[in-house]
């Protein structure tokens, strides 16, 4: 017989209290790890119980990581492991063999509710920190193709604070359009250009697909700070946090790739191109450019102060000399890099020779040009390729990851699904794993 029997009253008063006692302590425990997260608990920087367990619960909500390939190790390929490397070729080649990409239908079909979109993809709705929500960046994204890949890009670019102009070639197929039309429209600070060219390889139309989305996002009611301009197979190699970073430590300058010409391509202004379906030189001689500084090469991919684009709008010398380009060869790689040497143009550098920036030491764009590969410790620019090349540019591959983290370019061009998935899965599990603890996978 036990104690309570006989004193059963007073057990029973004292089972209650122990079963309070507990239940409270649950309530406690549980209120101290359930209670919703805010967006203080987040953006707290001390590293508290709180925030950690904050960070991880919206982690595993938002966590981009390939399920469906367990053994793809995302965390080793970016510190380089070769046999993590190895197994993801495996996974890509398994992959390609599937061949299975998202389609111009089923974006149209998820977008039909745009909040189910936002959950299943994994959209950053959220702004990561203060100083991130008080740096807005304005993006101009220039695509024609591929609507996965322009998904997937904007995707990791995407944060509330920021804008987004999305401008789609006048020859994409209706789909296409409708496609990105749908996306663009489940979210208020991403738009489709209002005016739209049909892009000409290497002629003018490729700067005015830009100077369309320029336009319009001067109009926009954000304050961004900075411009930059993207195509549709570049990905970031930076979280938000970071670009924010750099972009505040250029201090108002612009970063691109800004040289003296070489000779062959001082053919690319001396003569009258004229554009149809395609660009063609004709014999016609062009007047010598109206400005008073030289001639810079660059590239068509920029990172340019606000000052920057309102400038090029209103400065009627600038207005001249942008009009004299239009009939140039391929004026996005000469534009831009001239402008950005020119004497009273924000964010912009001395034309002389000890500025010059060749695309390594400017931010905007890492592309690994396939003549400058091979072996660093003999004389080359970066290693070789693991991915593919197009056009004599590196596709990268998973092997391409580990040594393209550690350059400073917000950016890196190229990105395939259809080459490499698994370098893409990657690079988006390490960007949002870095976007949500600031810290490598
Ligand atoms: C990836 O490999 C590391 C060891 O290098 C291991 O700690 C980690 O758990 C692995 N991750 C996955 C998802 O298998
Ligand atoms: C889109 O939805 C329709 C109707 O629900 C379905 O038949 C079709 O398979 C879906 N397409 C894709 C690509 O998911
Ligand atoms: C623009 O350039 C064309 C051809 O080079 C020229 O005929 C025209 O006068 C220029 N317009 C302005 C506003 O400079």
């Amino acid at each position: 017989m036990s104690l309570c029997d006989f004193r059963r009253h007073r057990c029973f008063l004292h089972k209650l209290l122990i079963l309070i006692l507990l239940a409270s302590s649950g309530i406690f425990l549980f209120k101290y790890t359930y209670k919703p997260c805010t967006l203080q608990d987040l953006r707290d920087g001390t590293n508290s119980a709180k925030n950690q367990i904050c960070k991880d619960k919206l982690y595993r909500l938002l966590r981009l990581s390939p399920e469906e390939h367990h053994e793809l190790n995302c965390s080793r390929i970016m510190k380089g492991d070769s046999d993590a490397i190895r197994k993801a070729l495996e996974v890509n080649a398994d992959f390609k063999k599937k061949s299975i990409y998202l389609n111009e239908q089923w974006y149209l079909n998820l977008t039909a509710d745009c909040q189910k979109f936002k959950d299943y993809r994994k959209y950053l709705t959220i702004p990561m920190d203060k100083k991130e929500e008080d740096f807005p960046i304005a993006y101009s994204m220039v695509i024609h193709e591929n609507i996965e890949m322009f998904e997937r890009l904007l995707r990791a670019i995407y944060v509330p604070q920021n804008i987004y102009c999305v401008h789609v070639d006048e020859k994409s197929p209706v789909q296409f359009k409708e496609a990105v039309k749908a996306i663009t429209s489940c979210f208020d600070n991403v738009f489709v250009a209002s005016k739209t060219e049909k892009v000409i390889y290497a002629s003018w139309s490729r700067v005015q697909a830009d100077l369309n989305c320029m336009e319009d996002l001067l109009k926009s009611n954000i304050q961004w700070k900075y411009l930059i301009n993207t195509c549709g197979s570049d990905f970031p190699i930076k979280s938000n946090a970071e670009i924010v970073h750099v972009l505040q430590t250029l201090n108002g300058k612009n970063t691109m790739e800004s040289e003296k010409p070489s000779q062959i391509k001082l053919n690319r202004w001396k003569y009258h191109f004229k554009v149809d379906n395609s660009i063609s030189k004709t014999d016609i001689e062009k007047m010598p450019p109206p400005i008073t500084t030289p001639m810079f090469t660059g590239s068509a991919y920029i990172v340019v102060s606000r000052d920057f684009v309102k400038y090029i709008f209103e400065d009627s010398q600038v207005q001249q000399f942008i009009n004299w380009t239009k009939d140039t060869y391929s004026p996005d790689e000469h534009l831009w890099a001239t402008l950005n040497r020119m004497p009273g143009v924000p964010g912009s550098s001395p034309s002389h020779g000890k500025y010059e920036q060749s695309d390594m030491n400017a931010k905007a764009r890492m592309v690994k040009w396939s003549y400058d590969e091979g072996d660093i410790s003999k004389g080359a620019a970066y290693p070789l390729c693991t991915g593919i090349h197009r056009r004599a540019v590196c596709v990268y591959g998973a092997g391409d990851l580990s040594w393209l983290i550690k350059q400073h370019h917000l950016f890196a061009n190229k990105f395939d699904p259809k080459v490499d998935n698994t370098a893409l899965q990657c690079m988006e599990e390490y960007l949002r794993h870095k976007t949500l603890y600031k810290n490598n996978l």
